[in-house]
């Protein structure tokens, strides 16, 4: 017979994992347990905290659907998203930097011509995008993909709006020879991030404002290269200090010129004014990594 004070506890469980034939998973696991453990006995945690912290995991699990990720949304206002991504993708040699996914990745987007505009009916003002994919050491890269989501003119995600079982801001360019790319979409709003789950009543409880700044989200791929999953910042957006995701990254901030209504680049008249950006991505060679 075995019993455990708050201390052996530990050693017990950490040392169950003796048989396990992984070792990375037995260092994860032991690392994780110990931690755990520690966390509880530093704030005396009790046992109506322990069940509200089982609760709120539930509610987080149950929160989950096709289209929502409340467990993705969580790693991203604990700031975990962006601690792994500054783990694994450190910035370096001038490439691109990585920031979070976030919750509203659709896989699938419908690959489009080169100025196509991405938000045809989405509200919002006109944005025209435009630059080049290039290799850390300044070649063009042709035929990069830019896999492209933004919210609308409000902030709004099509995968959040009741009833839209269609993709909207959504789409994905390839770059010409050149390594350049361009389409149209909006400018991005800052926008809340969903307040109406568990992790929302988290950030209320917690005293924290749920916005993050305006921002075009992509995912930049290009043959022998690494992907990069980034965004581009709207330079001057509200929140680009307090991202509730803590995602911003100053190399990602973009200056959007905004223009009277007019001629646009892709020569069609604009009867509001609209905006032009322009931002280049390097990536990594694939064998640097
Ligand atoms: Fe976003």
């Amino acid at each position: 017979m075995r019993e455990f004070d708050e201390q052996s506890i530990t050693q017990a469980v950490t040392a169950t994992l003796a048989e396990c034939d992984d070792p990375r998973f037995t260092r994860i696991m032991t690392s994780l347990v110990s931690h755990l453990h520690d966390f509880v006995r530093e704030v005396r945690l009790t046992e109506s905290e322990w069940f509200t912290a089982i609760q709120f995991l539930t509610d987080v699990g149950r929160t989950c659907t096709d289209r929502r990720q409340e467990f993705i949304l969580l790693s991203d206002t604990l700031g975990v998203s962006i601690l792994v991504i500054t783990l694994n993708h450190p910035a370096q040699d001038g490439s691109a930097e990585s920031t979070v996914q976030g919750p509203f990745y659709w896989e699938g987007a419908p690959e489009l011509p080169r100025g196509s505009n991405l938000a045809e009916g989405v509200k919002g003002e006109p944005a025209f995008y435009s630059g080049r994919v290039l290799g850390t050491d300044g070649t063009p890269l042709a035929g990069a993909l830019l896999d492209i989501w933004s919210g609308d003119g409000e902030g709004n995600y099509d995968m959040q709006i009741p009833g839209e079982a269609r993709m909207k801001a959504r789409g994905r360019i390839r770059t010409d020879e050149g390594g350049r790319y361009w389409f149209r979409s909006i400018r991005p709003t800052f926008y809340p991030v969903p307040t109406d789950g568990p992790v929302g009543r988290m950030l209320r409880k917690m005293g924290r404002h749920p916005y993050r700044p305006g921002h075009i989200h992509m995912i930049v791929s290009a043959p022998g290269h690494l992907p990069v999953t980034t965004h581009l910042f709207v330079a001057g957006s509200k929140y680009l200090d307090s991202d509730a995701v803590f995602g911003m990254k100053e190399s990602l901030v973009a200056q959007f010129e905004r223009h009277p209504p007019g001629t646009g680049p892709d020569g069609a008249r604009l009867e509001t004014p609209f905006y032009t950006v322009s931002y280049d991505f390097r990536l990594k060679p694939a064998a640097a990594s």
